[in-house]
């Protein structure tokens, strides 16, 4: 793999899935392999799973790792030929090149900002990185996508699915903050991916950019779009079309124990309890948010494992 930026870097999703849940019983089997290598991560934005899991798969492959919180740092310009006078100190050309002399793998964290749509899709961030490093680029989260996580939620899904063909809902539920759509892009389009039945449920102003949700089922009526559901994902977007705006926050769409039924539970955290969910789904054996926050890890050391061997 020459970097992971988006879900179709994955050559052959199910190896890799099964890669990974391999990888969980045996870690340390390639700690070799990282050897004399640096994985730096780039943060403009919080994180807890992201950070710690995908340090921690790095060093189960004997990787040296640097995190640097850019906010710390000196304020990047992103333009080119800005007469850069004002708020910002380094260009990002120089930037991705400097900290690609002491990396071998980048990995850049950087969300929308949910004002402007064009810039966002455009993901101005992850991409100036790729343009300019010159060694791969890793993404934690961008503007549009959180591919390591859909590959987590692919694995977690694989782990507890039996034969069958599961039901696969993804649900949108209330928010007091406007979020992004990456969770639920990348989670869409993995699905897509996978043997699974799937259906995606919110209320009307949320649908999900179209080039992305495609011809996959969508069901406004969210009790209806529930029913004998197998993996029901939670996860809070603000609207697209009226783009980064909360449209809506009926709490009427937290899932509760009556709504999920039958079902597995999973959110990719962190979670707002008896907002997004209440406290008897997340404290009841059938919410397996903590197997897929472990699962971050596996996710993370496929990608690096498949990256440094391409080295
Ligand atoms: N799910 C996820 O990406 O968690 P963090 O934002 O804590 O990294």
């Amino acid at each position: 793999m020459k970097k992971y930026t988006a879900l179709n870097d994955i050559s052959n999703l199910s190896e890799t899935i099964k890669e990974a849940i391999l990888l969980k019983i045996n870690p340390f089997e390639y700690s070799e392999l990282g050897k004399n290598k640096t994985l730096v991560m780039l943060f403009f934005n919080s994180s807890l799973r992201t950070r710690l899991s995908t340090e921690k798969a790095a060093k189960n492959l004997g990787m040296d790792v640097m995190i640097l919180n850019v906010n710390d740092a000196w304020n990047l310009e992103f333009e080119d030929g800005t007469i850069m006078n004002m708020d910002t100190s380094e260009h990002i050309k120089e930037a991705a090149q400097v900290i690609s002399q002491y990396a071998d793998i980048i990995a850049v964290r950087a969300f929308p900002t949910l004002k402007n749509k064009a810039q966002d899709e455009s993901e101005f961030v992850l991409n100036n990185f790729q343009k300019y490093a010159t060694v791969p680029i890793v993404n934690m989260e961008s503007s549009t996508a959180h591919p390591l996580q859909a590959l987590t939620d692919a694995i977690t899904i694989s782990e507890l699915t039996d034969n069958k063909t599961p039901k696969v809902v993804l649900s949108w539920a209330p928010h007091p903050k406007a979020l992004p759509q990456a969770v639920a892009n990348s989670f869409v389009e993995m699905m897509q991916d996978l043997e699974v039945d799937l259906t995606i449920t919110h209320p009307k102003g949320y649908e999900l950019n179209s080039d992305i949700t495609k011809n996959t089922t969508i069901n406004y009526d969210q009790d209806e779009a529930l029913k004998d559901a197998d993996f029901v994902y939670v996860k809070n977007w603000s609207s697209y079309s009226d783009y980064g705006k909360i449209l809506s926050q009926d709490s009427n769409w937290m899932i509760t124990k009556v709504k999920l039924g039958m079902a597995k539970f999973m959110h990719c955290l962190p979670v707002r309890r008896n907002v997004v969910v209440e406290d008897a789904v997340l404290d009841s054996n059938q919410s397996i948010v903590i197997q897929q926050a472990n699962n971050r890890t596996y996710a993370a050391q496929i990608i690096l494992k498949q990256i440094l061997e391409n080295l």
